[in-house]
């Protein structure tokens, strides 16, 4: 399950679960109480229209039996009794009326009789006594329903017509604007009036609620079921007269206002609810989008993609989040833009430091190399120099003795040449592959050596046109050196640019420097450089490798490099050539202070 779907059911149910449960409490509530005050206002109805109905019929009885009994019948005569019989039956609202006689035949009548027929009951009447009416059960007449009412009297009883279509009248008062259908029945359940006119009574009160309230059950307002037809209803006894008062309606439409209320209460509750699953599902999709859009970003630096940043202006902490993720982007790119930087140093160091190593092997190389041929050429030289002595002795002997035109003369020159060739190359053999004590070191000063050394040869230099330019470092470098053996290599290096510069002249420069390495250190740097022919790149390697040279004097015999190489070596120095051919070379000595 995505998280945007646990939110939106955790909020879906915080939501709509209390919501759903509020809405139901308050609906079954509300339509219970407005259920209970409709089954009132039917209890209501029911009593007070059997009040009104009993007030009336009775409080009308009871004057019309104290009426009827204090008139005198037997001393009226005839005019006298229709008059106060026409009275009575104003008095009764009745329809008609009639005086009895004890025989039974109607003495005295008023209205019309044949709506009494023979309903009224005259015996009850009499048995009661004088002063009391007695009531027959309702029946129809062509005017309604009728009451016939009888008062015993002396010598007779009076009877009487009595529509009941006023209780009808009596009934709607009580109604008012209320829907319900009110009517009155009698002890055996016969309608009597009804809140709609009785002509049209075409419904009449629920059998099952005529049989309860005959039955003299509790009349508080209830349902029934009449012939698949739900009412509610509640019923009323009307004082002693045995009728009751009937209060009914469709239970549909006397509940209507409850299940409305229902209704509208469900559907507000309804909307309510979904409008709390669109804000929860709203809300999950905002929080988990914006988790989606870090979770890609985080995806995004995985990849390498520093750059990647998150908008969220938002002011709540998945903002915050973002804003501190932001930052953390910041800071990785400033970090792998250190980190990048250091590797190229750190790539630069590995390559100098690479550089200097091999310098230093070669250097090395070029020491053993040198050690081995200075032991051969020990051997080699230390051999021939005895034997080469003789030689050149007893030729010197030899030619002593012999005029100049002696036949032998020249062979004998020719050899002691040779010979001397020889020895001189056996001295620069010994002069190379002697081992030196440690070289004798003092303070020197550079531009003074350099000077010095220059004075020498300044002579020679002239001679072949070269001018010399000498820049010196003001500030006087010194060395620990031994000022002779170095003197020598300078000599070296500056024979070889004479010879590089012979027959074309040209200008050598010499200069001093003083470079400071850090940490206190520091050394002195005295380069010679000649405009001559350079040196071949096929030869570069070789130079200083002892008795390489492209000189073809039999003075050179390719010694002065590598006994320089040698010395400087000694001195903790190195000696680094710069090279263009048809340009010069440039011969730079590093030596420390
Ligand atoms: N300044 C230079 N210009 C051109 N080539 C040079 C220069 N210095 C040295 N060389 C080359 O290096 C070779 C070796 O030099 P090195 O001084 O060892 O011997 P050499 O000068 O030939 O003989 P020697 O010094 O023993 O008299 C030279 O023969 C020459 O080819
Ligand atoms: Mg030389």
């Amino acid at each position: 399950m995505r998280l945007f779907h646990k939110i939106a059911v955790v909020l879906v149910a915080a939501a709509a679960i209390p919501l759903g449960t509020v809405g139901f409490a308050v609906v079954s509530t509300n339509q219970r109480a407005l259920e209970s005050e409709v089954r009132a206002r039917f209890d209501q109805t029911a009593r007070h229209a059997a009040e009104a109905v009993a007030a009336d019929v009775e409080g009308r009885a009871r004057q019309l039996a104290q009426t009827a009994a204090m008139i005198t019948w037997d001393k009226l005569d005839p005019d006298e009794a229709r008059g106060a019989l026409e009275l009575l039956r104003r008095q009764a609202k009745a329809a008609a009326a009639a005086l009895y006689d004890d025989a039974g035949k109607i003495s005295v009548q008023s209205g019309d009789v044949a709506l009494l027929g023979e309903r009224a009951p005259r015996e009850r009447a009499r048995k009661e006594g004088a002063g009391a009416i007695v009531f027959s059960t309702p029946y129809s007449a062509p005017t309604g329903v009728t009451l016939a009412g009888a008062v015993a009297v002396r010598h007779g009883v009076v009877a009487l017509a009595i529509p009941l279509e006023p209780q009808a009248l009596r009934l709607v008062e009580v109604r008012g604007d209320q829907r319900v259908r009110v009517s009155l029945i009698d002890d055996s359940g016969k309608p009597i009036a009804a809140s709609t006119p009785l002509g049209q009574a075409a419904q009449p009160a629920s059998a099952a609620v005529v049989a309860e309230a005959v039955g003299g059950k509790d009349g508080h307002a209830r349902r029934y079921l009449d012939k698949d037809q739900s009412v509610v209803a509640a019923f009323a006894p009307v004082g002693g007269l045995g009728w009751s008062v009937v209060v009914e309606d469709d239970t549909e439409r006397a509940f209507a206002a409850p299940r409305r209320m229902r209704r509208l209460t469900l559907l507000v509750t309804g909307v309510a609810g979904l409008l709390a699953i669109g804000l929860a599902f709203a809300f999950a999709r905002r929080l988990t989008a914006a988790l989606e859009r870090l979770s890609d970003a985080a995806r995004a630096f995985g990849r390498g993609k520093l750059d990647e940043r998150v908008e969220l202006e938002t002011a709540d902490e998945v903002g915050a989040l973002a804003r501190t993720f932001n930052q953390m982007g910041g800071e990785l790119q400033t970090s792998r833009a250190e980190i990048e930087k250091w590797n190229r140093e750190l790539e630069a160091r590995v390559e100098e430091r690479t550089f200097e190593l091999k310098a230093a092997q070669a250097q090395l190389v070029q020491a053993q190399k040198l050690a081995a041929l200075g032991q051969l050429g020990a051997g080699v030289a230390h051999e021939i120099n005895n034997p080469l002595g003789g030689v050149l002795g007893h030729v010197q002997l030899l030619l002593a003795d012999r005029p100049s035109d002696d036949r032998d003369y020249e062979a004998l020159q020719c050899i002691d040449e040779a010979a001397r060739k020889a020895s001189h190359v056996v001295q620069n053999l010994l002069r190379f592959s002697v081992q030196h004590k440690d070289p004798v070191r003092t303070p020197v000063d550079a531009n003074k050596l350099v000077r010095d050394t220059l004075s020498l040869t300044q002579t020679l230099l002239a001679e072949q046109k070269i001018a010399i330019a000498l820049l010196l470092d003001p500030s006087a470098p010194r060395c620990r050196a031994d000022a002779g053996q170095i003197g020598q290599v300078l000599l070296n290096l500056v024979a070889n640019a004479r010879t590089a510069m012979a027959n074309q002249g040209g200008a050598l420069t010499v200069r001093t420097k003083k470079i400071e390495k850090g940490g206190g250190e520091s050394e002195v740097a005295i380069s010679v450089e000649d405009t001559g022919k350079g040196i071949d790149p096929a030869h570069r390697d070789r130079i200083f490798e002892p008795f390489f040279t492209t000189k073809d004097e039999w003075s050179n015999v390719g010694l002065g490099l590598s006994v320089s190489y040698r010395i400087i070596s000694e001195h903790g120095g190195r000696i680094e050539v710069a090279s263009e051919v048809g340009h010069g070379s440039t011969f730079t000595v590093y030596l420390p202070s």
